[in-house]
């Protein structure tokens, strides 16, 4: 999609944007009778086919309504019209309109392109489909474009990963594609296989994998900025390919959601994506620690205590209770290794988090009040919220062992979403700015594009914004 300031004498597609209050006001130049169908709430849309062509009216709602409102709007009706619009030039109108709502507009455009189910690879509209629009320079155009397209093309690719289902997406897959990805955006690309994770003693993370049928791939992907004195940050994404409990069998009933249990990686994957097309003047060094955590006579045990990447040794009590192993390690292998501005961890880690907050928002937890007030705030400009729950020591109790320094569940009948991030927070190795996402009921449910439910792309423009805007 192209986006053209200019005019062209003769539009045959049009889309005229109203706020409600803008439509109160303007309304008297069209014919009146349209009054009838069409006010300027949020998802109207009013189809005006005239013989010289044909005029979509879009509401975009209240005037003071967030920005992240004209994103949702355009998604919907991407996804409504998509295969019925022209490819031809097509007029924007809308003088009140901010740029910051035109690039709102335009990420919902290209998001509502995704095509659902797997594999019919999405295809952005023909390439002749141009939107012009006068009010702001060439300039400015190109750079909503090139910003809509890299976060589309991250999303996507997170909701694409997500929406597969478990048998096209085994190790081998995932990691070739990050391979693939890494070396098309020139990232840096290493792979641990269970040997060298071994070697390196990734104990936590080898104690979910020794079960798979599938060699390890504790993966590191390092995108990096020329700019100097640029800020690093650190991300660990949860990347179980499917969750089914291990030992601690998973009820059957839900289990095909567990397909899901990689979405704080394909969050950080969205957001990696999003940095190398825009050339951010950062760092980022993503951890995705990939397994899968399996049924089998090698599987890890109720009782087994191993011992972590950072020499801390673990009782594991649920071998459903696996997230948090994975990550303890990822997150102690990445504050050992590298030197990072900011730690965020990303994962779909406790059924507790669901019950609690549901899809309305990811649980949040940090150790620095700045950054646990940045990523609100985030959340709530993007419209991929986070609440913030506490990290009191009272909690630390709870998961100390009699036979190890910690044990991998409470055994309480109390937020389980807190006792994980306590228990996480004893693998940071003290770093200062540290965040924990729990993300399980957010990253996949109720969307615009599948009956079912499926990926959200929770995250990735959560990442995205967080990463651009943080000085
Ligand atoms: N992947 C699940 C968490 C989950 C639940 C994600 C629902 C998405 C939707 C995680 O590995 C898990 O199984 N957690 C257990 C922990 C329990 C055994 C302490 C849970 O929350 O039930
Ligand atoms: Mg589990
Ligand atoms: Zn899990």
């Amino acid at each position: 999609m192209k986006l053209v300031n200019k005019k062209i004498k003769n539009y045959t597609q049009i889309f005229h944007f109203f706020t409600e209050e803008e439509w109160a006001r303007t309304s008297k130049n069209f014919n009146k009778n349209i009054n009838a169908f069409f006010t300027g709430k949020k998802h109207e849309v009013f189809i005006n086919v005239q013989e010289e062509g044909v005029a979509y009216f879009i509401g975009l709602g209240k005037s003071d309504s967030p920005v992240f409102e004209i994103q949702q709007v355009a998604v919907k009706f991407s996804q409504t019209y998509k295969e019925k619009l022209m490819a031809v030039p097509t007029l924007a109108v809308a003088d009140f309109m901010t740029e910051k709502q035109f690039e709102e507009f335009v990420k919902g455009l290209l998001l509502g392109t995704y095509r659902y189910p797997f594999e019919k690879t999405h295809v952005f509209w023909n390439p002749k489909f141009e939107l012009h629009f006068e009010n702001l320079s060439q300039k400015k155009l190109d750079g909503i474009s090139r910003k809509s397209e890299a976060l589309s093309n991250g999303q996507i690719a997170c909701q694409e990963w997500l929406n597969k289902p478990a048998n096209l997406k085994k190790p081998e897959i995932f990691s070739l594609y990050l391979k693939t990805i890494s070396k098309k955006y020139n990232l840096k690309y290493t792979s641990f296989n269970r040997k060298k994770c071994e070697e390196l003693g990734l104990g936590a993370y080898l104690s979910v994998n020794q079960g798979s049928a599938y060699d390890a791939a504790f993966t590191i992907v390092e995108y990096k900025t020329e700019v100097k004195n640029a800020k690093t940050f650190g991300l660990v994404g949860k990347c179980v390919l499917f969750d089914t409990g291990g030992i601690s069998l998973k009820n059957p009933d839900n289990m095909h959601y567990m397909k899901s249990d990689m979405g704080g990686a394909t969050a950080v994957l969205g957001a990696l994506i999003y940095a190398a097309e825009m050339q951010l003047p950062v760092n980022i060094i993503a951890i995705l620690p990939i397994t899968d955590n399996a049924i089998s006579e090698n599987a890890f045990l109720p009782s087994d205590i191993i011992t972590a990447y950072n020499g801390k040794t673990i009782e594991v009590l649920n071998t459903d209770a696996e997230g948090r192993m994975i990550l303890a390690d990822g997150l102690s292998y990445l504050s050992r290794n590298y030197k990072t501005d900011i730690l965020i961890d990303l994962a779909t880690l406790t059924g507790s988090s669901v019950r609690m907050f549901g899809d309305t928002c990811g649980a949040l937890f940090s150790n620095n009040e700045e950054l646990k007030n940045l990523l609100i705030k985030t959340g709530d400009k993007t419209n991929q919220r986070l609440w913030n729950l506490p990290l009191w020591d009272i909690w630390k109790d709870d998961i100390r062992s009699d036979v190890a320094d910690l044990k991998n569940i409470s055994m309480k009948p109390i937020g389980d979403c807190i006792i994980a991030a306590k228990f996480l927070e004893q693998f940071i190795e003290n770093h200062p700015k540290w965040a924990h996402l729990d993300i399980a009921g957010v990253a996949f449910g109720n969307v615009g594009y599948a009956k079912e439910k499926a990926a959200t792309g929770f995250g990735v423009q959560l990442l995205a914004d967080l990463i651009e805007n943080y000085h």
